[in-house]
């Protein structure tokens, strides 16, 4: 891909220190990018920040892929959307000279899920992710077939979430575990959200891997 694939695309990016991991934050639905990069500060405030916006619009709010229902996913578009995010993050590694900086991806909810879909498809182009209230992303389809030795995901859950159930979030941690990621589930008590202690832990995932 080229440079309009990262010009095109409505993004922010921020270059972060010299050397520090580059956060791939990715929105909740009805997030932006503007939005996220409060989240990438409580994480890390020297890393550089790609903050791209999701480009399915529901009701006016801004989403990575298409949905039936809530937590109904259209997994053609899942599928669809994750190649495009995959071929993003490639030119805009060229774009902004990322290459040798660490790329972790950060989402929150829909974000979590596009960061997680991305990551089972496309390992290549992404192996890192923290995901809070995530879910499994691809319905009653297999995840995709490649090894993903060498991936590495944190994921952050509460058992009470409506919107990311807790079968959902322990059926991803089998998955990609079975295909060979590493994956950290930290489960708590409560619902859909962000906690303090989550926070605290997604920082020190990080800063082990910095
Ligand atoms: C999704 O659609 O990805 C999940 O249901 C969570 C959300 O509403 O963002």
């Amino acid at each position: 891909m080229s440079a309009p694939a990262v010009t095109g695309w409505p993004h922010l990016h921020r270059p972060g220190a010299v050397g520090s991991p580059v956060l791939l934050m990715l929105h909740g639905t009805g997030g932006d990018e503007q939005g996220v990069v409060a989240l990438a500060d409580a994480l890390d405030p020297a890393a550089g920040v790609l903050a791209p916006r999701g480009r399915v619009q529901e009701q006016g709010m801004n989403r990575w892929f298409r949905r039936l229902a809530e937590g109904v996913f259209d997994v053609d578009d899942v599928v669809a959307r994750a190649g495009e995010l995959a071929g993003f993050l490639e030119a805009a590694r060229e774009h902004y000279g990322l290459a040798g900086r660490p790329v972790v991806a950060v989402g929150f909810s829909n974000g979590a899920n596009i960061g997680l879909a991305t990551a089972a498809l496309h390992p290549e182009a992404l192996d890192r992710v923290v995901a809070f209230s995530g879910m499994y992303p691809f319905g009653d389809r297999d995840a995709g077939a490649e090894r993903l030795t060498g991936t590495e995901v944190l994921l952050l859950n509460g058992r009470a979430d409506p919107m990311a159930p807790l079968d959902s979030a322990i059926r991803l941690a089998q998955t990609l575990r079975r295909r060979g990621a590493q994956v950290d589930q930290r489960l708590r008590e409560g619902g859909h959200g962000i906690t303090a202690e989550e926070l605290a832990d997604a920082r020190a995932w990080l800063a082990a891997r910095a």
